[in-house]
């Protein structure tokens, strides 16, 4: 076990980003509660995707990590699962195709609950209410009452979480993730064009299929094309769910979290002594660390000692979240620092967060191509380093939301109040992850054309 870490040593530790609860006896509660409940995830499946993310280290496979801002009670439905899934599933077909490499799902599901804020109060219709903090914490609603801090909603989050989970799972191995049904995945497309890109793909990939059953090569790897394996994730930022849902691992004797597959620490709550480096950095889980423009080179090299002593390859994934035009000022920079300490870890790209507007409309919202944009600086850093491009992290749902503007079949300003659902940051609806994801798959199958050159 890390040296001096308990599943609560981060009590002892400045926090941030964290909510008083008002009722401490309350909070006990269902803390005590939550501590007796099974754990949502297993040590075992957290040490799997352990090894594929080392995988992904050395460019033998590609992480795709996407899913919603916040997940929310009101928009809980078996649907919208199914359809983020889809969106994913697709987007991981492009992908493979174009990396032909395999490609990691982790969805930003099943307990993507909770918030950190740029302000502790916000102003609506004139009136200063606390900020919502995601439904795990305190209600959407502006009124005083809601934005109470109200520990049972812990409760609530588990059981969303556990429900979510037991669908997915089933949607993983159950046949509607078999490879074969690629044409079926194809969610009433709007845009034509996309359409007919993805139509072809699937096509091409059938006929792959097609092929190999004929020549008899599906025999052993039946089961491999008709499930999928799928992992979740979420930002470890209410630690006291965290702490209730720890475990020790009977097969390791090592704590593991039991409430995500992948937990990752955000931008804003990153400091190398603050309570959440303090939770992340003993359990085994893979882990994610926010890298924004206001990260120093030293408190990387300090974050990457803490989280990742020994080294292990799949443990630390660097998520790199700058904005367009801004990669070039800080990812050399951090990507030496990691090569100076000889350090193993995954470099993702997360094009959503140092893009964020306000429209006029007052909207907040995130220019598409700035999202390419970033994505595009991000390939391009990694190929003049030498280093590998590992993944892309993204906020993205199946439905048909007007959140960001642009992309193909595009989305203006005005149109910005036309389909806003988020409870939280704006998304990338399905037509605009699936150019995304063609986007990725350009900039994959242009480094494996490098690679087979140079090898030549
Ligand atoms: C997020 O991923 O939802 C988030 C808040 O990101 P960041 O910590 O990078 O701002
Ligand atoms: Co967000």
């Amino acid at each position: 076990m890390a040296r001096g870490w308990s599943k609560s040593s981060w009590r002892a530790k400045p926090r941030v980003q964290m909510p008083d609860y008002p009722d401490a006896a309350a909070l006990h509660a269902v803390e005590a509660q939550l501590a007796k409940y099974p754990p949502l995830v297993f040590a075992g499946e957290a040490r799997t995707l352990k090894r594929h993310l080392a995988a992904v280290s050395e460019g033998r496979a590609f992480l795709l990590q996407g899913g919603d801002c916040a997940e929310s009670f009101a928009e809980f439905s078996a649907d919208n699962i199914r359809d983020t899934f889809k969106v994913l599933l697709q987007m991981a077909v492009v992908l493979t195709f174009g990396a032909k490499v395999p490609v990691i799902k982790v969805g930003r599901m099943a307990g993507q609950f909770a918030k950190p804020r740029s302000a502790p109060t916000e102003v609506i219709g004139g009136v200063e209410y606390p900020s919502y903090r995601g439904d795990i914490i305190n209600g959407f609603e502006a009124t005083h009452e809601a934005r109470i801090p109200d520990p049972s909603r812990m409760l609530q989050a588990y059981t969303q979480a556990a429900a979510s989970l037991n669908l997915l799972r089933a949607f993983s191995t159950g046949g509607f993730a078999d490879i074969h049904r690629v044409h079926a995945w194809t969610l009433g497309f709007a845009d034509q064009d996309k359409a007919e890109r993805y139509r072809e793909l699937s096509s091409r990939i059938s006929d792959a299929l097609d092929f190999m059953t004929a020549a008899g090569v599906n025999a052993d790897t039946a089961h491999t094309l008709q499930s999928v394996e799928f992992y979740t994730s979420h930002e470890a930022l209410l630690l006291e769910y965290e702490e209730a849902l720890c475990r020790i691992d009977s097969t390791t004797g090592l704590p593991v979290a039991g409430s995500g597959h992948m937990l990752w620490i955000g931008d804003r709550t990153r400091q190398p002594d603050g309570a959440h480096v303090e939770f992340c950095r003993g359990v085994q889980n893979p882990i994610g660390l926010k890298c924004g423009p206001s990260i120093s080179t030293d408190d990387l090299k300090v974050l990457i000692d803490r989280l990742n002593p020994e080294n292990e390859a799949g443990r630390l994934t660097l998520i790199a979240r700058f904005g367009a035009g801004k990669v070039g000022d800080h990812l050399p920079r951090l990507i030496r620092a990691v090569q100076e300490m000889g350090a193993r870890v995954v470099w993702s790209c997360d094009p959503m967060h140092g893009n964020t507007i306000k429209a006029a409309s007052g909207y907040k919202t995130r220019p598409f191509e700035s999202v390419l944009r970033e994505v595009r600086e991000f390939f391009a850093v990694h190929k003049a380093e030498g280093t590998v491009p590992g993944g892309v992290h993204f906020e993205m749902t199946g439905k048909d939301v007007t959140e960001c503007t642009g992309g193909l079949r595009a989305v203006s300003d005005e149109d910005l109040s036309d389909r806003y659902h988020t409870a939280c940051d704006p998304r990338l609806n399905a037509s605009q992850s699936l150019e995304l994801a063609f986007l990725v798959a350009e900039e994959l199958s242009s480094l494996r054309g490098a690679a087979r050159r140079i090898a030549l």
